[in-house]
């Protein structure tokens, strides 16, 4: 639509008119969604409205480190149908990939664990996977860590859950659980990027609703002279509460916005030859 279309040029604008202008990306569930895999929130469709059947007393009990404890089969149960090898990346992967290609990729924060940066060829020195991943596991009770495998081979239908093999203790992925603390590694990208942030640069935030923090707080610390922009289907977080003049918002689908920006860029083609592969 015409607002949608707005908003798109004055994205491309900010990076066509600039050859040193680069982005960082802040996303979420949202961009995962096309691919097959459900977001947190969504009303009906979304994952905390659908784990009843995993008897939870309450839905964010899955990601709960208490609750696992007594009861890791939720979790167990959520981490097959999450587990990477079980989807493609989306055209917005795929579009953040050729954001790198063109050396106008900063940063890709994500809040997703199911790890299609990675298989979109996001490189590790620009991707901050700031909930953690699958790739690595530890005992919870004393810290021992375990390889991939280790966990992965506990999802086959009838298997006990993985226990550390010294204390006995469950072996969870290295993904942030309510109440852990996010990787180190998040904080001091993100000190040393709020620090270097000029006005080159545009954050561009995608497919969250901005409701878990510290995360959702990024936004919000993103320096006034540097533009901000909200790709998604409704208005969230600081983009609602605390708008700022210079804010772009594009209201709808990632997809469509991958599509329509790479058009706008000049990088269809080499969108599409990405998806296609
Ligand atoms: P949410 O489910 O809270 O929010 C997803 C947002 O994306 C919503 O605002 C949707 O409207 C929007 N959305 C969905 N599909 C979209 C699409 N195709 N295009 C544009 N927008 C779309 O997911 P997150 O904000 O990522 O923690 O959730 C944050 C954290 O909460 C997650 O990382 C998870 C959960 O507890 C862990 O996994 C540890
Ligand atoms: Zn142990």
């Amino acid at each position: 639509n015409e607002e949608q279309a707005v908003s798109i040029g004055q994205i491309a604008k900010l990076i066509k008119s600039n050859s040193k202008a680069k982005v960082i990306f802040l996303v979420g569930a949202g961009i995962s969604t096309p691919c097959g895999i459900p977001d947190f929130r969504s009303p009906g469709t979304g994952l905390y409205d659908n784990l009843a059947k995993l008897n939870l007393p309450y839905a964010e009990a899955v990601f709960d480190i208490d609750f696992f404890q007594g009861n890791p089969q939720p979790f167990y149960t959520l981490a097959k149908e999450l587990y990477p090898g079980n989807y493609e990346p989306s055209k917005f992967h795929h579009l953040m990939r050729v954001f790198q290609d063109k050396n106008r990729l900063h940063r890709v924060y994500t809040q997703n664990i199911d790890t299609l940066e990675r298989c979109a060829g996001i490189l590790g020195d620009r991707l901050v996977e700031a909930h953690g991943s699958f790739a690595r596991n530890h005992c919870i009770d004393c810290r021992k860590e375990y390889p991939q495998e280790y966990f992965k081979d506990s999802m086959a239908e009838g298997k006990e859950f993985a226990r550390c093999a010294v204390c006995k203790g469950l072996i969870k992925p290295q993904i942030v659980f309510f109440g852990e603390n996010l990787p180190s590694r998040f904080f001091s990208m993100w000190d040393n990027d709020v620090k270097t942030l000029n006005e080159d640069n545009i954050v561009i935030v995608v497919g969250t609703s901005l409701a878990v923090y510290p995360f959702a707080s990024l936004p919000a610390e993103v320096p006034r002279k540097v533009n901000r922009a909200l790709i998604n289907l409704q208005k969230v977080g600081d983009f609602k509460t605390k708008p700022r003049k210079s804010d772009i918002i594009f209201k709808g689908s990632s997809e469509v916005a991958a599509e329509e920006l790479a058009k706008e860029l000049g990088w269809s083609e080499e969108l599409v030859t990405l998806v296609d592969s």
